[in-house]
């Protein structure tokens, strides 16, 4: 069963570790997450974009393939269903469709209008036991069509929006989304220490969390980062070991064209880039 965010959250603030946030394409990345989860035996979060939403078939699709899976392959470990850069219309739609999380991003909004939208995200989400990420700042690049410039976030305003009611708050400390250029400065982890003192005991959300270096990460956990969002390494592992198996001719091998074959490298280099993480991340056994 599908569970909201907040108590593995809470829990992982607590223990000064982080749960992964993984974002997930179609049927192989849901269940290479969902298993290597049971595995680690970690607690997860599978991210699901608006536009991923789309592409796997509408967010009613999406939650009855997670929730088959969840049954089917006997997944015991705590999983919440999260929507990742949801606008006002696509929370709520997913609220309405099964999912247990819904990130409200309002970061384009004026500030007034960011904090009436997530009050309402927020009343919907409770009346049904699920969970609510807000944005302050925007998280820089681009994904699924959602821009952001890269805004370091404001401590007050994130203590403004933490004080609404939200289970967790994303807050930009210069990360990026996608893969970061060489001349990146790395995370603002002052804002960051200084958010935490602002908002206390709020599980902190960093997103963009392909190539930021292994220490700075230990380091934006032990300052109150609870959760760590991550889509783009998965993509890149998935199509080189994609890329590879082509490359080395084995579609022509047998029946190395049908697509459990074809696909299987990539579903084994997103379990093993999973686990990376959730060890990483702290989150083994914690379940
Ligand atoms: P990356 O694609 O940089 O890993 O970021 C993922 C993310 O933040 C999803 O919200």
């Amino acid at each position: 069963m599908l569970v909201s965010a907040k108590e593995m959250l809470d829990k992982a603030k607590a223990g000064k570790y982080a749960i992964g946030h993984i974002n997930i394409n179609n049927l192989e990345w849901a269940k290479a997450v969902l298993l290597t989860a049971q595995e680690c035996n970690s607690p997860v979060i599978l991210g699901v974009s608006e536009g991923a939403g789309k592409y796997m078939g509408g967010y009613k699709t999406v939650v009855g393939m997670v929730n088959g899976l969840l049954d089917e392959l006997k997944i015991t470990v705590p999983v919440a269903l999260h929507l990742d850069h949801g606008s006002y219309e696509g929370a709520i739609e997913c609220l309405e469709k099964g999912f247990s999380s819904v990130m409200f991003d309002g970061s384009k909004y004026p500030i007034e209008e960011n904090i009436e939208k997530t009050k309402d995200i927020i009343r919907r989400a409770k009346e049904l036991g699920c969970s609510v990420e807000a944005e302050v700042g925007a998280i820089g690049g681009e994904e699924d069509g959602v821009t952001g410039n890269g805004e370091v976030a404001d401590p007050q305003e994130c203590k403004m929006i933490a004080d609404l009611g939200v289970d967790m708050l994303a807050a930009g400390i210069g990360n990026i989304h996608g893969v970061y250029p060489p001349n990146w400065k790395g995370l603002n982890l002052d804002v960051l220490a200084d958010i935490q003192k602002l908002t206390g005991t709020m599980p902190l959300v960093l997103h963009g969390g392909t190539g930021i270096p292994d220490d700075m990460v230990k380091e934006a956990i032990s300052l109150g980062v609870s959760k760590i969002n991550v889509n783009t390494e998965c993509q890149i592992v998935f199509a080189e070991a994609t890329r590879k198996y082509i490359e080395e001719g084995k579609d022509h091998e047998k029946k190395g064209y049908d697509p459990r074959k074809l696909l299987k490298p990539g579903f084994e280099a997103i379990k093993e880039k999973v686990k990376e993480k959730m060890i990483l991340f702290g989150s083994v056994d914690k379940a």
